[in-house]
């Protein structure tokens, strides 16, 4: 397939290479447009959110209220901390004005003058970059006041993290850019309603809005032609773990995992077994090896074998992987990351992770197994935003899918 996010171009990521290759043609069509024709186009595109719950982007622009005075906003989210995922960060650094195409698009159908891009803090380098593409934008017009010699005028910001995996949802994230800790605001109400400082907010991913301007040029017909049709066009795969060539590969979605494991990544090293994968980054549910056949990375394809897309984040795992140690580590990372707000989730990480502790030294009791999916249960459904279910899955999906795995590690009694 073409590459439509990371076009194989030397020096892509220079405004004159960019604007030489058709780049920001997209965005001069859409200021000729209605923006509510864009929106509908951006809806007929099926284009579904890459920053984890693959929300219809079309249907999300449409909540933002037209007949609203107060001035409306667009965060920009690329906080990118989420465990086995890193895509955006090869966005930034080498298609930097696809996503700020993206973000004008965004602002001009939606009459935003404002945007945030909230940047991961430790990503010193594509901060860099996207910064020097940002002012590049600004002194070619493409971004200020009447742009482009029309009435559209806005301005868009970096915004940097401090290094909070909760700030990348979205309510946290919000808080964070008002200058507040990164604690998930209760919805509703929802950002289009009272977003950043109770003003009407759109937030998306960065590789969401990279894929704006390829519908804008070619049209919602071509881009859904792509991949799956429920959930098509090109998506940015991060293949890490046990895998001959790691990194991120631009696919069409409903490629076979085998196929982005063994051509792609080029297979396992030594030829050893799958043992196990995780499908869209640490919080997704894990799958066993053998019962990858067949599946797709897509939504429908994931759900289906009872896992999801997330981030796209695919974590290999050979035969010899101590999976105990691996959801230890990760129940570790999200004990670390919960803000502490909600209960279950504040307490909930530090008992399993407690619990997993004892599996990892073979000093589990019997009871511990019940005793961690239990934990693993109270914590899903029961917090403001999804980091508690962002760390139960793994957790429920692992005793499920591996017992085997716990059992073993089960002290032995001796009989007195
Ligand atoms: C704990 C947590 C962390 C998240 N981190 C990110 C992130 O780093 N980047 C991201 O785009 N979305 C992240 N999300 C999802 C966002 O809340 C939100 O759904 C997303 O930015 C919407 O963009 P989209 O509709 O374009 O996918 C996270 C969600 C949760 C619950």
């Amino acid at each position: 397939m073409e590459k439509y996010l990371l076009p194989e171009i030397p020096d892509y990521h220079l405004i004159d290479v960019y604007e030489n290759n058709g780049g920001y043609q997209a965005f001069k069509k859409s200021i000729t447009l209605n923006p509510d024709a864009i929106i509908n186009e951006i809806k007929k595109s099926n284009l579904r959110g890459r920053g984890g719950a693959c929300f219809p982007t079309g249907l999300k622009w449409s909540f933002m209220p037209k007949d609203n005075s107060k001035p409306k906003y667009l965060a920009v989210n690329g906080d990118e901390s989420e465990p086995g995922t890193f895509k955006d960060r090869n966005l930034f650094e080498f298609n930097p004005h696809l996503i700020i195409e993206g973000i004008l698009i965004a602002c001009y159908s939606m009459e935003i003058k404002t945007a945030y891009v909230y940047i991961r803090g430790e990503y010193g380098k594509w901060i860099r970059i996207f910064q020097k593409a940002l002012d590049d934008a600004y002194s070619k017009n493409y971004i200020g006041q009447n742009i482009l010699g029309s009435n559209f005028s806005t301005n868009v910001f970096i915004h940097k993290g401090a290094g909070a995996y909760i700030c990348g949802e979205e309510s946290a994230l919000m808080n964070s850019i008002e200058g507040d800790r990164g604690y998930p605001r209760v919805k509703p109400p929802f950002p289009a309603q009272k977003g950043l400082w109770n003003c009407p907010t759109t937030i998306n991913n960065i590789e969401t809005l990279a894929n704006i301007p390829l519908i804008i040029n070619k049209g919602a017909e071509w881009y859904s032609s792509i991949g799956s049709p429920k959930h098509p066009g090109p998506i940015l795969v991060g293949i890490s773990g046990h895998v001959n060539k790691p990194g991120v590969y631009e696919v069409p979605t409903g490629t076979l995992l085998t196929e982005l494991i063994y051509n792609f990544a080029e297979g396992i090293p030594g030829n050893k077994k799958i043992k196990a994968i995780i499908p869209g980054g640490s919080s997704t549910m894990i799958l066993r090896g053998e019962n990858i056949e067949g599946v797709k990375m897509d939504a429908e394809s994931l759900k289906a074998a009872g896992s999801s897309v997330g981030t796209a984040g695919l974590i290999v795992m050979d035969e010899e992987t101590d999976l105990i140690r691996v959801i230890t580590r990760i129940t570790k990372f999200y004990h670390h990351e919960s803000c502490g707000q909600c209960t279950p989730c504040r307490e909930g990480t530090g008992w399993m992770e407690k619990i997993l502790n004892r599996f990892e030294k073979n000093e589990a009791k019997k009871e511990d197994l019940e005793l961690l999916l239990d934990v693993a249960n109270n914590i899903e459904g029961n917090t403001i935003c999804a980091l508690g279910d962002a760390a139960a899955w793994p957790v429920q999906s692992m005793i499920k899918r591996f017992p085997e795995e716990f059992e073993r590690r089960i002290k032995k009694v001796e009989p007195v």
